[in-house]
Formats: structure tokens, C-alpha cells, sequence
């Protein structure tokens, strides 16, 4: 018995030491740029400096703060309204989604809570 819990316990680290990074964690900051001055930039400021276009818009540099990025990784992925009609919804393909939070986890003010939030903790 108390071989087969050593056993036991010994695949749970396996299991923890080895997995995967998740696909946010992924994303090309560089690419990210470019989605963001393509699909955010109408109406929020997007670089490290600088006002948003849009007055109600915050600053992107600023949201992570208190939206945990693999929530907005998740949102964006899911088409998830972000902002009811303020926002746009959009559809992301080809991963920009976890490109755009790469970029934007490189430019926050504040950097976001550490360790991240699981979607366990999520309201
Ligand atoms: C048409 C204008 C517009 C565009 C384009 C836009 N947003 Fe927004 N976004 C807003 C407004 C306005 C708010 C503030 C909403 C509020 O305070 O209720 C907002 C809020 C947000 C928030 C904060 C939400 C929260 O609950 O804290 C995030 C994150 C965000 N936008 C990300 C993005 C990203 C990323 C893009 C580009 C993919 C984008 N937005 C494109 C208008 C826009």
C-alpha cells in the first residue's frame, strides 16, 4: 500500500514538472504590435506612451493591471464580448490573440499580479 501511494505521488510531479506552457504564454510580442495597431489603435493608445483616441478607452498599457492576461489570452480566443457595445468582438485565428497579450504583458505600467490567476480564481 504505501508503495503504490509513493507511486501515486510520484506521478502527480511527473505530471506537474511537465506541463505544457500554455498557448498565452506563446504569443510574438513583434507580431503582437502589429495586431494592436491594426485592430486596437482606433480607439485605444497602444505604445507605452500616449492617449487613447478614444477618451473611454483605457491606455492597453494599463488593462492587464486588473484584467489578468490569460483571462484577455482566453476572451480574445473565445470571441468573448470584452467591453459590451464600446468593443468590438473579435475573431482571432492563427494564435494573434496570445501575440497581442505577448505585446501587451510587454508594455504594462503595472505589471499584472505574479503568480497569474488560474481560472479557478475567476468571478
Ligand atoms: C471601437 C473602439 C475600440 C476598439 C477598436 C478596441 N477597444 Fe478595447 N475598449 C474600448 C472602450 C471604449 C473600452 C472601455 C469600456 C468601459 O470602460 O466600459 C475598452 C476596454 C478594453 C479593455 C478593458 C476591459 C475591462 O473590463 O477592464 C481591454 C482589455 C480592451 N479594451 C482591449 C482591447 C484590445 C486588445 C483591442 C484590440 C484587439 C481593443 N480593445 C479594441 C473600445 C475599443
Amino acid at each position: 500500500m504505501r508503495i503504490a501511494l509513493a507511486f501515486a505521488g510520484l506521478l502527480v510531479l511527473t505530471a506537474c514538472s511537465t506541463e505544457p506552457t500554455p498557448a498565452w504564454r506563446m504569443g510574438d510580442p513583434e507580431v503582437g504590435h502589429q495586431v494592436a495597431r491594426d485592430l486596437c489603435a482606433d480607439c485605444h493608445a497602444i505604445e507605452r506612451t500616449g492617449d487613447s483616441r478614444n477618451p473611454s478607452a483605457p491606455p492597453l498599457r494599463t488593462v492587464l493591471a486588473s484584467y489578468p492576461p490569460e483571462w484577455l489570452a482566453t476572451d480574445l480566443h473565445n470571441s468573448q464580448v470584452i467591453a459590451l457595445r464600446k468593443m468590438p468582438v473579435f475573431h482571432f485565428g492563427e494564435g494573434h490573440e496570445y501575440d497581442l497579450v505577448a505585446y501587451l504583458l510587454s508594455i504594462q505600467e503595472t505589471p499584472p499580479p505574479q503568480p497569474a490567476l488560474g481560472p479557478a480564481t475567476r468571478p
